[in-house]
């Protein structure tokens, strides 16, 4: 939205140029946006002058206070298992897109030759989610899902890249998520198998249609979605993480790790996993 001007190219906007941008770009509905906006101010933004920055926050409108932004926020509002952005502990890097996590989810549809049967629908996000997880389960010493970033803010990060990013139509009215239409709003060019990432070129797509007036994606769509997707793989309901070394050492490099599967009496799921080998059980 800061690459079109429907927020100031700065990426440092207010509530209410979030709430304008959001409807008139994707159809964001406008109390989600609100509720997304509010959040962002109260955790990471400029209360002074009700704005928050997309990417590091080191200048607040009025300059008055010092302000996190996006980027600084981690595990206040972004977390981990994001789609494409990398884990922060995992790559000391939470902001830039990591051309293996996007190429996870591009080859999710390298079956389909027929380029206009492309779809990366719910179906196929929620899977790219559920291997996402995991992997920051196996990789990332420090993995955490809080009750806010993993359970609230993880789940609209993969819901919106359908809900938002498919290309509406008469044919498609729940939209169509093409290859060219990914690319392009993740800032990638080239040609199958030599992708190139360019970072700040996001681009909304040529020929590209929003939602339909009047059938904004709203708190309840969202609320919806992420409680039915929960209660298909409870695992993105285990709050908890990772917590660096393993205290049962088993020999080589280990950590102590929430495990995905299994805790049925309800206690914390501890696995421990020594990097490249077998985990098991911690207790
Ligand atoms: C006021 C509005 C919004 C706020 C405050 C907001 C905030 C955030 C935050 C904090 C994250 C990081 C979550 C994480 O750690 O993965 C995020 C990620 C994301 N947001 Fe938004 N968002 C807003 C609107 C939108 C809209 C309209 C879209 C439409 C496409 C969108 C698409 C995404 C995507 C795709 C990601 C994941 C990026 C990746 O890892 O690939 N957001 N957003």
């Amino acid at each position: 939205m800061a690459n079109h001007g429907y927020i100031p190219h700065n990426g440092i906007a207010t509530i209410n140029e979030y709430v304008q941008g959001t409807y008139e770009v994707f159809g964001m509905s406008k109390d989600l946006a609100l509720f997304l906006g509010v959040f962002g101010v109260l955790m990471d933004g400029d209360i002074p002058s009700l704005s928050f920055s997309i990417g590091k926050g080191e200048n607040s409108i009025l300059g008055l206070l010092p302000q996190n932004g996006l980027t600084g926020s981690h595990n206040n509002y972004e977390g981990d298992v994001s789609p494409t952005r990398g884990d922060l502990y995992e790559y000391g890097n939470n902001y830039e897109l990591q051309m293996s996590q996007f190429l996870q989810l591009y080859d999710l549809q390298s079956n389909v030759s027929d380029p206009s049967q492309v779809n990366y629908n719910m179906d196929l996000l929620t899977s790219f989610r559920l291997s996402r997880f995991q992997q920051s389960i196996e990789k990332n010493p420090y993995f955490f899902n809080g009750p806010i970033t993993g359970v609230l803010v993880q789940p609209a990060a993969y819901q919106f890249i359908f809900r938002f990013m498919a290309n509406k139509s008469e044919e498609y009215p729940e939209g169509r998520l093409s290859r060219d239409v990914l690319k392009s709003f993740f800032s990638i060019t080239g040609l199958e198998h030599n992708l190139v990432y360019t970072p700040g070129q996001e681009r909304i797509p040529d020929n590209w249609y929003k939602r339909a007036i009047g059938d904004e994606y709203a708190i309840t769509s969202l609320f919806l979605e992420t409680t039915a997707n929960a209660l298909a793989h409870p695992e993105f309901l285990s709050v908890g993480g990772n917590t660096g070394q393993c205290e049962y050492p088993v020999g080589g490099k280990q950590f102590r790790m929430l495990c995905a599967s299994g805790g049925s009496n309800g206690s914390p799921n501890w696995c421990c996993r020594t990097i490249g080998g077998r985990t098991r059980r911690a207790g």
